[in-house]
């Protein structure tokens, strides 16, 4: 579990009116734990060509450097699905944007999340997948919000249990912003301005 910095509230460039980030994961810390998940997930398929599926947007960040850290056959291909719309509460329904390019059948898949929340995503993913018959069917994602889970599912591979708060960076938006800062990062608002959105 990611302890909150006592008081690492931070003022940044960029940032909208009325919003302020706290880092929760510095990016050190995100980059030593892909070491370690990529060295279990190796241990586990030592030999075996690899083909990670991302899940769009919030996955580019952690599946690039996650693919360079995997080392021996790595391919990629990426799905999009929508979730949430421009807030931080989840419709509950998850929709197919943009289907994968190539077929899984008979691979060693991981399927590489950003986050997993209520886990509908995840839920709506695996029976997609499981579905097309690949040979080995895994999860990896860098944050769970594990007191959020409505269906159950659960990632094999886990890079930091968070607690239930909005987060960004690495990756992660909010209406789209903020995907580009480098730590995992609390979205915090201002009372009036979250009054007034
Ligand atoms: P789930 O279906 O509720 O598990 O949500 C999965 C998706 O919701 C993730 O892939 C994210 O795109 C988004 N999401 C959930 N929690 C957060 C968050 O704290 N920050 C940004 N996006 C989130």
């Amino acid at each position: 579990m990611v302890q909150h910095p006592k008081s690492r509230s931070t003022v940044r460039r960029g940032l909208r009116h009325g919003e302020s980030v706290r880092v929760l994961i510095p990016h050190k810390r995100v980059q030593t734990r892909l070491r370690q998940l990529a060295k279990e997930i190796r241990r586990e398929f030592p030999d075996e060509p690899l083909h990670l599926i991302g899940v769009l947007k919030g996955c580019v960040f952690f599946l690039a450097d996650l693919a360079r850290e995997l080392g021996g056959e790595v391919s990629f291909d990426f799905m999009s699905v929508s979730s949430y719309g421009k807030g931080t509460d989840s419709s509950g329904e998850v929709k197919l944007v943009k289907d994968l390019d190539v077929s899984i059948e008979g691979k060693t898949i991981i399927v590489v999340e950003d986050i997993l929340d209520t886990g509908l995503t995840l839920k709506y993913l695996l029976r997609l997948f499981e579905e097309r018959k690949p040979k080995h069917l895994r999860v990896v994602v860098l944050l769970d919000k594990i007191d959020r889970r409505i269906a159950d599912v659960r990632a094999d591979y886990v890079g930091f249990t968070i607690p239930n708060e909005f987060v960004v960076g690495y990756g992660l938006d909010f209406a789209e912003r903020y995907r580009n800062l480098a730590d995992v990062c609390v979205l915090q608002f201002d009372s009036k301005a979250k009054a007034k959105s």
